[in-house]
């Protein structure tokens, strides 16, 4: 029988709501992320993350701690049966080893290291425009959905003419572009072109890093002040109103479990618009045209 802290963490659990995209799968659309948190850190991170309710990591194996995150699955059992069967796990490849074989190769590494037999997700990291290998690449992602052993096939800083580009040699749309977006960085250009294609888009850094916490001389704050809420709430809770899929990064649990708990309040029109209109020139992270995390 299911004790009442087990009631609470399914009802957390459940109040998230199922994204649904082009190859019918669905993916819960608040996950974790793993983004700068070491290997030997990340086990206790993931566990509590999972305790939370959380149902959804997001990792890379750029951010080496794909051992660790493993060895979490494994020592809670969600790396098999029906608690594997109720986590979205997505991890990326490599710049540095993007094209047919070496992805094919890393793949194995990825998932030995994750200790899974697949991983629902699997992305570009980045475009690398200037070393374009995406078309290759994604040959080795369909091989490896037909063995089964990915589920979802994603992009990461795809641009529209990265996604053209991608459409244009292999006849497909990626399920999943993750890119950087928050209040701040709206990036309305690309968030349209991938609905108008039946692109889910998911939101990395959703509150970019921290820094849009303080967004808007203090419009979030006094947003959040009206709920009773977080600011980071406030933010979520605007991502979420957008039917964006994000991935919030916290070691903290206090802050994991804030950043589940966005289903007991709603933002008015006018706050929602207020949010919409901080949407402002710079980027927190790197250029999709010119960066390779390699
Ligand atoms: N595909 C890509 O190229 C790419 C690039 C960047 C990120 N990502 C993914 O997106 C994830 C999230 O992005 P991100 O880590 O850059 O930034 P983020 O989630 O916007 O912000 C994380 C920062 O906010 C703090 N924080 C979290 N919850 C908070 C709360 N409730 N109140 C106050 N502060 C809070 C965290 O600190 P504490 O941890 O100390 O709580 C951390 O410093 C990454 O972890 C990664 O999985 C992907």
């Amino acid at each position: 029988m299911l004790g009442t802290s087990d009631l609470a963490v399914a009802a957390a659990a459940a109040s998230v709501p199922g994204i649904k995209l082009n190859d019918g799968n669905v993916i819960p659309q608040i996950g974790l992320g793993l983004l700068r948190i070491e290997n030997d850190d990340v086990a206790p991170v993931v566990k509590s993350a999972l305790a939370a309710g959380y149902r959804h990591i997001d990792g890379a194996a750029g951010y080496n701690n794909e051992g660790g995150v493993g060895r979490a699955l494994a020592e809670t059992g969600f790396n098999k049966g029906r608690k594997r069967s109720h986590l979205w796990v997505t991890t990326k490849l490599r710049d540095s080893e993007q094209g047919y074989d070496m992805a094919l190769a890393a793949f194995d590494r990825q998932l030995g290291l994750l200790q899974l037999e697949y991983v629902d997700m699997y992305m570009i990291h980045w475009p690398t425009p200037f070393n374009w290998r995406s078309g290759a690449t994604w040959k080795a992602f369909t091989k490896l959905r037909d063995e089964g052993r990915v589920k979802t096939l994603g992009v990461c800083n795809f641009l529209p003419e990265h996604l053209t580009r991608l459409y244009e040699e292999t006849g497909e749309w990626p399920a999943v572009n993750q890119i950087e977006l928050h209040p701040t960085w709206q990036q309305r250009e690309v968030v349209a072109f991938c609905k108008e294609h039946g692109i889910a888009v998911e939101a990395y850094s959703p509150m970019a890093r921290g820094a849009d916490l303080k967004a808007g001389n203090g419009t979030i704050a006094r947003i959040a002040e009206a709920h009773e809420v977080s600011p980071a709430q406030v933010i979520l809770r605007w991502h979420i109103e957008n039917g964006t899929i994000i991935i919030p990064k916290s070691v903290h649990s206090e802050r994991q479990r804030q950043n589940l708990d966005l289903f007991g309040f709603a933002l008015t029109l006018d706050e929602h618009a207020a949010i919409d209109a901080l949407d402002g020139p710079e980027r927190a992270g790197h250029d999709p045209r010119t960066f390779s995390y390699a």
